[in-house]
C-alpha cells in the first residue's frame, strides 16, 4: 500500500478556492490515495498536487464562460475537468474518458464529493463528434494539437471554445495547426497564459473559438470545393 499524503494547501490555494477549498482538497485526498494506489497518478505527482495539478486546471476557469456545458476530452483522473466542476456550479461538465479503470474512479470522485454538477461519459472523443454541442471543450495532456483539433473541435456548438492546457510548448504546437485553423471553422485563436499571479500554478492554454457555423471537416470542404 503506497502511504502518499496530500500536503496542506498553501495560502495561494487557500485564497484561490475559497468556500471551494474543502471539495477541492477532498480531491486532492483522493488523488494521493486510491489515484497513487491504482497507478492513476504518479507518485511522484503528490507533493506538487496543489500548484501543478489542482491550482494550475483552476487557472483556466477564467476562460470559461458563466453556465457553460464543458466536456473534458480525456479527463483521466479528473484534470481539469473536474476541479472546473468542484470550483464553478454554474457548470454542467462532462468527464469523457475512454479507460474503465479512469472512468471507474472518477464515478467514486463524484460520489465521495456530492457533486451533481458533473457526468462521467465512457468513451473516445471521436466517437461523439458532432453528438454533443458543447459550450467549451477542454483537454490536457491527452495529444499533440493536429489530432486534438480533430477530436475536440467536432464536440462544440458553433461559436464554442476549444482550451488545451499545454504550458511551455503552447506556442509552438498552435503554429503547427494555425494555417488549417480558418478552413475547420475557427474563428480566432491564440495562446493565453492563465493563472499569472499563481506562480507554479501558472500555464498557458491554446484558445480556439469557432465561428458561427460551427466545425467544417475536411470532407464538407473537399465538397465544395468539387462543386466549384
Ligand atoms: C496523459 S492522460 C491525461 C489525463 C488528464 N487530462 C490529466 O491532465 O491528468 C491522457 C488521457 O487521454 C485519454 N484518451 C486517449 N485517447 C483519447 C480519445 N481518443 N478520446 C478521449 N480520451 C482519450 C487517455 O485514456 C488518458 O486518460
Amino acid at each position: 500500500m503506497l502511504d502518499a499524503k496530500l500536503p496542506a494547501p498553501p495560502q495561494a490555494a487557500v485564497d484561490l478556492f475559497g468556500p471551494a477549498l474543502p471539495v477541492v482538497q477532498r480531491y486532492g485526498e483522493l488523488l494521493a490515495g486510491p489515484g497513487v494506489e491504482r497507478g492513476l497518478i504518479g507518485p511522484r505527482e503528490v507533493d506538487r498536487l496543489w500548484e501543478r495539478h489542482l491550482m494550475n486546471c483552476a487557472a483556466v476557469a477564467e476562460l470559461v464562460p458563466q453556465d457553460a456545458h464543458v466536456v473534458d476530452v480525456g479527463s483521466g483522473a479528473g484534470l481539469p475537468g473536474l476541479v472546473l466542476a468542484a470550483i464553478r456550479s454554474d457548470l454542467r461538465v462532462t468527464l469523457l474518458e475512454p479507460l474503465l479503470r479512469r472512468t471507474v474512479f472518477l464515478e467514486e470522485c463524484l460520489d465521495a464529493l456530492e457533486l451533481d454538477n458533473a457526468e462521467v461519459l465512457r468513451g473516445r472523443a471521436e466517437d461523439w463528434a458532432r453528438r454533443m454541442g458543447a459550450d467549451v471543450v477542454t483537454a490536457r495532456a491527452v495529444a499533440p494539437m493536429e489530432r486534438l483539433v480533430g477530436w475536440c473541435l467536432p464536440l462544440l456548438r458553433p461559436h464554442g471554445r476549444m482550451l488545451a492546457l499545454k504550458g511551455e510548448a503552447a506556442a509552438e504546437e498552435l503554429a503547427a495547426v494555425a494555417p488549417t485553423l480558418s478552413g475547420l471553422g475557427a474563428r480566432a485563436w491564440g495562446v493565453v497564459e492563465v493563472g499569472s499571479v499563481l506562480g507554479d500554478a501558472a500555464t498557458r492554454v491554446i484558445r480556439i473559438d469557432l465561428g458561427p457555423s460551427g466545425f467544417r471537416s475536411p470532407v464538407q470542404r473537399s465538397r465544395r470545393g468539387t462543386r466549384g
